[in-house]
């Protein structure tokens, strides 16, 4: 019989997932609208919200912002009711908040949840990260090869060529040499406008996504929430911080980092199990997005619990005012 703890982490989860149920229900009415910040400030007030009613003694770290620049959600920030476990919260109420906006696939409501202390700190600064999905050998990839060498092996270890390789890259100017060098390989490249949380999950459900492996740099924040997903879905990312000034040099300090120039690995982001919601906002290829009827709205979610490997998919159909 399973013990006292795994049965109330059962519960947890089913509690975290209304909390991302509730942050993509909340920005239903703004999709589509062109208003980001109205979009992501309704995800940010209901998770908040329903966040609080969990029996966790949690704190945010990773959230909306240092506690000047974020009102709620901040880093550092408490939340539940005080009566439960101590467990660090990571979370993006509105992952992709111009996709949103714009109504375009992939926007996510996202939270997870470890032991207090398992979750990286990472400061609000870009991360360089590379990840694949579950199968292959550990370090088959990593972050010092060239961006082409990574297709190489992958594309070996596949027992195939480059050209059957799909990388999915974030499209920003930056990464115009990154592109070339995949390219250079034959291989294809998914572009996305934005949210590489999704980006990075595409890579653990190849056969339906079609994509094997991710590459860039985005948000740090995003990063830590990408390896709990993959922590319980299998895969491996590696994501090294980068820094562009001394304010970010500051931020990491803050953080408690001291290594800046660390290459993290799934487990070294998310060192015990953890749990994670996800629930599809806009229509994407892992998670469909709101369904919207007249009075009613429906969500599909994904909780995942990395101690079991359990991975469910639910629907939620509720009336909306
Ligand atoms: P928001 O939801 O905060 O707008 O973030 C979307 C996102 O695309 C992330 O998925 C990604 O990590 C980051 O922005 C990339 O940052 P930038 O737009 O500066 O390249």
């Amino acid at each position: 019989m399973a013990d006292a703890s795994q049965f109330q982490d059962r519960l947890l989860s089913l509690g975290l997932a209304r909390v991302s149920e509730a942050a993509a229900i909340a920005s239903a009415r703004l999709i589509g609208r062109g208003d980001e910040k109205a979009a992501d400030q309704a995800a940010v007030d209901a998770m908040r919200t329903q966040l609080n009613m969990l029996d966790i003694n949690g704190v945010v770290v990773i959230g909306e912002g240092e506690r000047d620049e974020a009102p709620m959600l901040f880093i550092g920030e408490e939340v539940g009711t005080g009566n439960g476990p101590a467990v660090d919260i990571a979370l993006d109420p509105l992952e992709g908040t111009t996709l949103t906006a714009k109504d375009m696939p992939n926007a996510l409501a996202v939270i997870a949840m470890a032991p207090r202390g398992t979750l990286l700190h990472a400061p609000d600064v870009y991360m360089e990260k590379l990840a694949i999905g579950p199968g292959y050998a550990e370090g088959i990839v990593t972050l010092d090869m060239s961006p082409a060498e990574r297709v190489r092996q992958l594309a070996k270890a596949k027992g195939g060529v480059p050209a059957d390789i799909t990388v999915c890259i974030l499209e920003r100017p930056r990464h115009q040499d990154l592109i070339e060098s995949v390219r250079s390989t034959g291989a294809a490249i998914r572009l996305i406008t934005d949210g590489d949380v999704a980006g990075v999950i595409h890579c653990a459900e190849a056969d339906i996504t079609g994509i094997d492996m991710y590459m860039g740099s985005g948000g740090a924040p995003e990063g830590v929430l990408a390896a709990a997903a993959l922590k319980c879905m299998g895969g491996q990312i590696f994501g090294q911080l980068l820094f562009r000034n001394d304010d970010e040099r500051d931020r990491a300090a803050r953080a408690g980092i001291t290594d800046l120039r660390r290459i993290y690995t799934r487990d070294e982001m998310v060192t015990a199990d953890v749990i994670f919601a996800a629930t599809g906002v806009t229509d994407g290829s892992i998670l469909r997005g709101l369904k919207r009827e007249v009075g009613w709205v429906t969500t599909e979610t994904l909780l995942m619990r990395s101690k079991t490997g359990s991975v469910r998919r639910m629907t939620y159909r509720t009336p909306v005012k």
